[in-house]
């Protein structure tokens, strides 16, 4: 394999759960953006609007929703307490959402999957969070309508933050490669 920046980025990038609370400069975040805007999308069609949520009281907002959320069936509440804060102590926060349609889901994760890869080579890590936030959004549709244009759909959501203490190396690849 050649060892190039772009490969250190790639194998080094891991979901993390627990951020060190270290806020994102404006700087790295325009970053990490810019790598999504660049994705590949179907026809070019660009469909995705991307949410940035940054501020701290989108943050705090959004955590307290998360935190009123009913806890999923068969969790009981001291399980739910030990798993920590459900915001990960994360600094920031990306919704990617599209019209439905088209080539829009592939579109959407393809540009969160270039917005991990340039977080990781600029040291921040991220955590896939898709499935909570689909259900915040149902139990709250008013702040979906805050943060998502209306008739779009949420296809990728994850946290993005500098690490924290705790990690569970998931580095090594099952090699389901074929060469014909
Ligand atoms: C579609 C999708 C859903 C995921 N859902 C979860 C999840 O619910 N909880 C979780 O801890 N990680 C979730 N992850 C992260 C994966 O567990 C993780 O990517 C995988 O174990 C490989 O680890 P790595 O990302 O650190 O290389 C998800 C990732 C993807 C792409």
């Amino acid at each position: 394999m050649i060892d190039n920046e772009t490969m250190r980025s790639i194998l080094a990038r891991r979901s993390y759960k627990v951020f060190d609370g270290r806020p994102i400069d404006d700087e790295a975040l325009e970053t990490i953006v810019t790598a999504g805007l660049y994705a590949p999308s179907g026809m070019n069609r660009q469909p995705w609007h991307f949410t940035v949520i940054k501020s701290p009281e989108m943050l705090e907002k959004f955590g307290e929703a998360r935190r009123s959320l009913p806890l999923p069936p068969g969790v009981p509440a001291h399980v739910a307490a030990a798993a920590g804060d459900p915001m990960r102590n994360a600094p920031v926060m990306i919704l990617v959402s599209a019209k439905e349609g088209g080539t829009s889901a592939q579109d959407a994760c393809l540009a969160m999957e270039n917005m991990f890869i340039a977080a990781a080579s600029l040291g921040i890590m991220s955590g896939w969070d898709h499935a909570t936030v689909m259900d915040l959004f149902r139990h709250n549709p008013a702040l979906k309508a805050e943060l998502i244009p209306e008739g779009y759909v949420l296809y990728a959501a994850a946290f993005f933050g500098y690490p924290g203490p705790t990690v569970k190396d998931r580095g090594e690849r099952k090699g389901t490669v074929e060469y014909k």
